[in-house]
C-alpha cells in the first residue's frame, strides 16, 4: 500500500513508498540494466561534463551532448537500452493511476560531490504526462522552484525509497539536487544516490 502523498507545490511525495527490501530487490535490477548499459557521464549543450552519471532503459534514453538534450533509442554504445525493470512499472501505474507505461526510465548516479542544478523536463512531447523520481541510497537535497526560472525555491530531504510525482501544474516546475549526504544509506556498497525518472516521450 502506498502512503498518503504529502503535496509540496503540487509535488507528490511518497514517503517510503519502497520498504527497505523492495529497495535492495531494485539495485540488483538496475545492476543488470548497467551490466547491459554501462554508467556514462554526458556533456551538457554547453560543453561541460555532468557531475551525476547515467544510463536508461526502456524504448528511449535521455542524452545530451553539444547537440543538445534529447531522447535517444540507443545507448551511446549502439545497443537499444534494456527494459524497464518491472517494479518501477509497477510503481508507475500505483503512483500515476495510468494504463500508459513510461517509455523511458533515466537511471541517474551521484557520487560524492554530484549534483545537478535547476531545470525542468521539457524533451517530452506532451506535459500533460506525469514524471515519477525515485530515489535510492544516500540522502539528496532535493530544490523545487518555480513556473519560471528565478522566485523563491523550498528544497526537501529525499530519501532512500520515497516516490515523487510531478504532475498537474507542478510538472513543469524548475528543480535540482543541490548535493547529497554521502554515507547517509548502506543500501549501495559504494555508497551514492541512484535516481529513476520515468517520463513518457512520444
Ligand atoms: C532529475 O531531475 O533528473 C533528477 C532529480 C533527482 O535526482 O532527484
Ligand atoms: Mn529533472
Amino acid at each position: 500500500m502506498l502512503p498518503e502523498p504529502l503535496d509540496i507545490r503540487g509535488v507528490k511525495l511518497f514517503k517510503e513508498a519502497l520498504a527497505p527490501a523492495q529497495q535492495a530487490a531494485l539495485v540488483e535490477d538496475l545492476r543488470a540494466v548497467q551490466a547491459q548499459a554501462p554508467l556514462f557521464s554526458p556533456e551538457t549543450r554547453f560543453g561541460k561534463k555532468m557531475s551525476v552519471r547515467m544510463t536508461s532503459a526502456g524504448k528511449y534514453g535521455w542524452y545530451t551532448d553539444r547537440r543538445g538534450y534529447r531522447y535517444e533509442p540507443r545507448h551511446p554504445d549502439g545497443q537499444p537500452w534494456p527494459p524497464i525493470p518491472e517494479p518501477v512499472l509497477d510503481l508507475w501505474r500505483a503512483t500515476t493511476g495510468l494504463g500508459r507505461d513510461p517509455d523511458c526510465c533515466l537511471i541517474n548516479y551521484y557520487g560524492e560531490g554530484a549534483r545537478m542544478g535547476l531545470h525542468q523536463d521539457r524533451d517530452e512531447a506532451d506535459f500533460n504526462w506525469p514524471v515519477m523520481s525515485v530515489s535510492l541510497g544516500d540522502e539528496g537535497l532535493f530544490r523545487i522552484g518555480n513556473a519560471e526560472r528565478g522566485g523563491k525555491t523550498e528544497s526537501i530531504w529525499l530519501k532512500s525509497g520515497d516516490v515523487l510525482l510531478l504532475t498537474g501544474p507542478s510538472r513543469l516546475l524548475f528543480h535540482g539536487v543541490d548535493r547529497i549526504r554521502f554515507g547517509s544509506s548502506s543500501l549501495l556498497a559504494r555508497g551514492g544516490r541512484i535516481n529513476l525518472t520515468c517520463r513518457v516521450v512520444d
